[in-house]
């Protein structure tokens, strides 16, 4: 194993979890020219061998990452397993050295994220999450529009999708909050461009739907600077669905936008017509957050989703499902304040002193 090497021109990446998004994770590697794959690794491994031999890469197979991470050269390491195992992967390649972009979420719980987080502070080895959805055409050009517009007060979005996936989601508790509104949540960051202060929210199983656990949801999440962001979300719509991105509107003091969630983008003032907002061309997706990820290698500016920025994320979700639990109002204060004696009693028990005092240094949660 070899730890990251600033500017390096052909960095080795070593890929962890070979389903259907490790897949899409290895297409853009296999597109880049700065990246080259130095193994697979999965705990089923057929389908690190059948990943890797259907994109041809000659590269070692592993059915566990501290055994990858031994034997071949790893510049950085991404996490694409399921949200369970993010915590132990991440952690692996962190002791290792090895920075690591993650898929969202980065861990299951707040708790286990502001334990990672310390990990990554006290190692100093870069933790990232990927939240590919901050970054498109569409969503850079409607919060243009917000901007244009004085900053907004209000944000709205739909998210109403019917997808039949089948596996891990179908049998979560929480398969919309926990896997899917986490996406949108953190679009309501990047738009708002302020941080979350509490939420109300309710959450339930239509009768109709094919989920064992809730699969729909509404909520209001209050921001600091008093903005409101509502949002309602199913993933058991047939017909008139959104995009996967949500169907979004604003309310600003100069103004309204909207933003279909794909390309179109509209505006209009006061007494002023409708405006379409031309979309330009900008990186997107996966190909954008590790291009964010690599740059901060490089030296460049922490990437957008570094844990303890992308933890406020995790945290919207971790309150929504609370104030679904008890019917009330959550404060994400007392999210941070619970989750960090919990991470702080698992840094204890286990030891870890420098993780301990790190955790105690972030009582109301990681520093904005
Ligand atoms: N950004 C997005 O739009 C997006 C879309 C889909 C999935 N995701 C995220 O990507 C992640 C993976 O989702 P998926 O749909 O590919 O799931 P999947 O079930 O298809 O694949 C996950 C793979 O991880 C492997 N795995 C599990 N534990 C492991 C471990 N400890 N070590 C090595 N391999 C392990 C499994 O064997 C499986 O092959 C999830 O966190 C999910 O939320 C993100």
């Amino acid at each position: 194993m070899t730890a990251a090497v600033a500017g390096a021109d052909v960095r080795d990446v070593v890929v962890v979890g070979a389903g259907g998004m490790g897949r899409a994770w290895m297409d853009v590697v296999r597109s880049r020219e700065d990246l080259r794959p130095s193994a697979v690794v999965d705990i089923d491994l057929s389908a690190a061998r059948a990943a890797a031999a259907e994109r041809d890469w000659s590269v070692p197979v592993f059915d566990d990452v501290a055994a990858a991470l031994q034997e071949v050269r790893a510049d950085l390491l991404l996490n694409v397993t399921i949200p369970e195992a993010h915590r132990g992967v991440s952690e692996t390649a962190i002791r290792a050295g090895v920075p690591v972009l993650s898929e969202k979420p980065v861990t299951p719980t707040v708790a286990d994220a502001m334990w990672l987080s310390a990990l990554s502070v006290t190692r100093g080895v870069l933790l990232a999450t990927s939240q590919s959805r901050r970054h498109s055409a569409g969503i850079t050009a409607f919060r243009d529009a917000l901007r244009d517009l004085g900053g907004l007060g209000q944000l709205q979005t739909q998210f109403f999708q019917n997808p039949r996936f089948g596996g891990f989601r179908d049998e979560m508790a929480s398969p919309l909050l926990v896997d899917m509104a986490i996406h949108q949540f953190d679009q309501a960051r990047y738009l708002l461009g302020s941080e979350p202060e509490s939420v109300y929210c309710e959450e339930f199983s239509p009768a109709w739907s094919w989920y064992r656990g809730a699969a729909a949801a509404q909520a209001i999440f209050r921001f600091s600077g008093g903005a409101r962001f509502g949002y309602a979300g199913s993933w058991c719509a047939d017909g008139l669905t959104t995009s996967w991105n949500g169907d979004w509107r604003a309310s600003a003091p100069g103004g309204s936008a909207t933003w279909d969630g794909e390309n179109a983008v509209r505006m209009q003032r006061e007494g002023g017509g409708v405006q379409d907002i031309p979309v330009g061309a900008v990186r997107e997706g996966l190909d954008a957050a590790l291009t964010e990820f690599l740059a901060a290698l490089d030296g460049g500016a922490p990437p957008s989703g570094e844990i303890r920025q992308n933890i406020r994320s995790l945290a919207m979700v971790e309150a929504a499902g609370e104030s679904a639990a008890t019917g009330t109002r959550v404060e994400l204060d007392s999210v941070f304040a619970r989750a960090g004696v919990s991470a702080l009693a698992d840094a204890q028990a286990a030891g870890e002193t420098e993780i301990a005092d790190q955790l105690r240094t972030w009582a109301g949660g990681p520093p904005r």
